[in-house]
């Protein structure tokens, strides 16, 4: 049987990527930053599945150019960067990763809320560039004074996976826990002590909020001006999501007019962000390059996850992580 031809668009973990290699006439483009686009747009015309990353963007130009592509695979769980209504038009199955990288990118907000409350990047800075030794000074009741966590109020905006590990957590700091969703989960209330409130008065109340909504047209600059001058001015925004749910103009203007009190961002409105990004210039700005799910083991389940959907997808089953079940109604060619 003449093996599927796959594109995969970056070096994934060793164990998924060898499923994928064993299995599949597969080529992968092996250089440390993303292919451009027309090789994307090259490589398409012949393969009938993609491995893609959230830096690739597939779009209607790239799926035009796809003669027997049916399946993409996305090596991440938001798939904002595919059109997948698109895909859905077309008969194309589309599959993320879920799930398996829940936890670490929990795990990594409350790094980030952790560092952001007491400091931890400015403190690392003051020890290593010397300005400890030179204050003479080795505790003071005053030095790099944060803000306490721990019975404090966290608000999840978007209380799916993700948001669910981030709230379970917070049990730990013993804080009060709200949430808005679309959705309310009254079972998850119950287990976990949460309290389902409106946007505005999550904004209102939460001394830390953590955003865990995937970005859609619903959710591009949900928090701007309007938002961020109804938090507390001692709250902290925190944003694991996507870059683009939070308007970064605004959120520059929030902390350099003290309308809150800090933020701590995995994601940006563009990625890499330029290193003349205003908001990095702030003190109380915690920043890391979209590195919520970058453990060893979470990367390497995530390629697994990967190799599975489309290796069940060619021996004619329904991939489990199929995001567009709409496509099933559809006939493939
Ligand atoms: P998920 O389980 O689908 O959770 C997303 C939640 O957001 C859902 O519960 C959903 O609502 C809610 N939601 C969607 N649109 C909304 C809206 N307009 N208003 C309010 N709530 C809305 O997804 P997940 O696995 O937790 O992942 C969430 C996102 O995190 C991903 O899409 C991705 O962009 C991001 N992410 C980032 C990293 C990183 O490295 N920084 C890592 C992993 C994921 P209902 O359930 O109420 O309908
Ligand atoms: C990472 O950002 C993901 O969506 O998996
Ligand atoms: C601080 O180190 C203390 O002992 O309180």
């Amino acid at each position: 049987m003449v093996k599927p031809k796959v594109f995969v668009t970056r070096e994934i973990p060793d164990k998924g990527l060898n499923m994928i290699l064993e299995r599949f006439d597969a080529k992968v483009w092996r250089e440390y930053t993303p292919p451009p686009k027309e090789v994307i747009i090259e490589e398409v015309k012949s393969v009938d599945a993609l491995v893609t990353l959230l830096t690739d963007k597939i779009d209607k130009e790239v799926l035009d150019a796809a003669k027997n592509l049916k399946i993409i695979a996305q090596y991440a769980v938001g798939y904002d960067n595919i059109d997948v209504e698109e895909c859905t038009r077309r008969g194309i199955y589309v599959t993320n990763t879920p799930e398996v990288l829940t936890e670490s990118t929990a795990d990594f907000t409350w790094t980030l809320i952790l560092a952001v409350a007491r400091r931890v990047v400015e403190a690392d800075k003051f020890v290593r560039s010397g300005e400890w030794e030179k204050s003479k000074t080795g505790w003071h009741p005053k030095m790099l004074l944060g803000t306490d966590v721990h019975g404090k109020t966290l608000g999840i905006i978007g209380l799916g996976r993700i948001g669910t590990a981030v709230a379970r957590r917070a049990k730990g700091f013993n804080m009060k826990v709200i949430y808005y969703s679309r959705k309310r989960k009254e079972e998850l209330e119950k287990e976990l002590g949460l309290e389902f409130v409106d946007f505005e008065t999550l904004l209102k109340e939460a001394d830390f909020v953590s955003i865990h909504v995937p970005l859609t047209k619903e959710t591009f600059h949900l928090i701007g001006e309007r938002e961020l001058k109804l938090m507390k001015n001692t709250a902290f925004l925190i944003n694991t999501s996507r870059g683009k749910v939070v308007d970064e103009k605004a959120l520059y203007k929030a902390l350099k007019k003290k309308w809150i009190a800090g933020a701590a961002l995995d994601v940006f409105e563009e990625e890499p962000t330029p290193a003349d990004n205003p908001l990095l210039k702030l003190e109380n700005v915690v920043v890391a390059p979209h590195i919520a799910s970058a453990s060893h083991e979470t990367r390497s389940k995530m390629a697994e996850m990967v190799a599975k959907n489309l290796i069940a997808f060619f021996e004619g089953k329904i991939p489990p992580n199929l995001v567009n079940t709409d496509v099933l109604n559809k006939s493939k060619s």
